[in-house]
């Protein structure tokens, strides 16, 4: 009988392997209760507060009392039955808990008793012991009643034999709870982390943002210290930045270089920054010793732009921008695609801007009549020996694009006044 009693409770147990473990705790005490007859009992699994071990209430049941919910916890070095069948992982009976020889080590608080108008009287306590052999919680059960239900029967071995099941039951359902409450703690943990880098990641993004409007901010404000130096002010330098960029995406260029060409071309005569101002504004021919140290600012601006990654492009704008087709140009005599497409771009550009805009020496031209000098040339300019013929070619089909530019941020423009630099001279 005993025998199927533990199969049977063993069948329970395994049929509820996945449930909770407070659920199981539960389960498992009413079904101690039912194989021993006792009306009330508790499981308490051994915890940890701080540094101090204690018994904690998993489970806590008594069919005659209405029982709040429990949260009162056992020390381990205390004096109760439950410590002391913790620490000495042996079973206690009792059959009178009011009756307990004080030549007994532990003693029977009635606290709970008097509290609730409740008579504790049969016990049976003993340990759950893990599958490492620790003791991992007590269970206690309380005055066993069977046949006349107004009589306490006390606890014997047999009724021990019947629910020794539950430790291995406990045990491994424990180890379960521990591994998935620390698998969901480090899942938590895993969800902070990755919202603190989700943070992380857009403070860099804002980061990032302010710094490219600090980069941005720098070269217009370079591009502005250059023109200070020189003769001819107004909106040049942005014009020159947007013929470039038009240019640069009729041309096909990649949204990268149209992006990047987009700010360097307004950085193209950076080097006259370094020119002697003197020559600069000088209203009279140059003499060739002049003449020579104006066309310096080429490679003044190289040396100027070239100490940057991300004005690398910038760098061969300022250093090419003068070269020409033929190899007629300075300051290095470069030819045809040996000139870098970016100062390629910015010739067109510059040349135009430079036909329309009004000098000491000259009116500014209209837009029919500078399109007609850089397609068919004049005294100045010929077309074939100075442009990319490639790029002349789609400067024919798009021009209406560069009058809308110079007529947009023509010179005079109160918010664009003071900014620009001068022209390719
Ligand atoms: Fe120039």
């Amino acid at each position: 009988m005993a025998a199927e009693l533990i199969l049977a409770f063993m069948e329970f147990i395994d049929r509820r392997a996945g449930m909770p473990l407070q659920r199981l705790a539960d389960q498992v005490l009413t079904r101690c209760r039912e194989l021993t007859g006792a009306e009330a009992g508790t499981i308490f699994v051994l915890g940890k507060s701080g540094r101090r071990r204690e018994l904690v209430p998993m489970s806590f049941q008594n069919d005659v009392i209405q029982l709040r919910a429990q949260s009162y916890h056992v020390a381990i070095d205390s004096a109760s039955i439950a410590s002391w069948v913790a620490q000495n992982a042996k079973p206690v009976f009792v059959d009178d808990l009011y009756q307990l020889s004080l030549e007994l080590p532990y003693r029977f608080n009635r606290t709970f008793d008097l509290q609730n108008g409740y008579r504790s009287q049969s016990m049976l306590a003993f340990p759950l012991i893990s599958y490492e052999g620790e003791v991992i919680g007590v269970v206690q059960l309380i005055n066993r009643r069977t046949g006349d239900q107004s009589r306490v029967e006390v606890f014997s071995e047999r009724e021990l034999g019947l629910i020794a099941p539950v430790n291995a039951i406990i045990g491994t359902a424990l180890d379960r709870a521990a591994m998935i409450e620390r698998i969901t703690r480090q899942n938590r943990e895993l969800r902070e982390r990755n919202r603190l880098l989700r943070q992380q990641r857009l403070q860099i993004a804002g980061l990032q943002d302010q710094t490219e409007d600090a980069f941005m901010t720098s070269v217009r404000l370079l591009a502005k210290a250059a023109e200070l130096n020189d003769a001819d002010t107004g909106n040049h330098i942005l014009r020159v930045d947007e013929y470039a960029f038009a240019l640069a995406r009729r041309v096909g260029m990649a949204s990268d270089f149209c992006d990047e060409i987009h700010y360097s071309a307004a950085l193209h005569d950076v080097g006259k920054m370094s020119v002697n101002s003197a020559i600069l504004k000088k209203p009279g021919r140059l003499t060739d010793e002049e003449r020579l140290e104006m066309e310096r600012h080429t490679t003044y601006g190289r040396e100027i732009l070239v100490r940057s990654a991300r004005l690398k492009m910038a760098a061969e704008i300022a250093h090419g921008h003068h070269e020409k087709w033929d190899g007629a140009g300075y300051p290095q005599g470069l030819a045809g695609t040996a000139i870098p497409i970016a100062a390629r771009i910015v010739t067109v550009g510059d040349v135009y801007d430079a036909l329309r805009s009004p000098r000491a020496y000259k009116p500014g031209f209209g837009h029919l009549e500078a399109c007609d000098i850089m397609l068919k040339g004049d005294a100045r300019i010929d077309p074939a020996s100075h442009f990319d013929p490639e790029l002349l070619r789609i400067f024919e089909n798009c021009h209406p694009e560069f009058d809308r530019i110079y007529t947009t941020l023509v010179d005079g423009l109160p918010e664009m006044a003071g900014m620009a630099a001068g022209n390719g001279d």
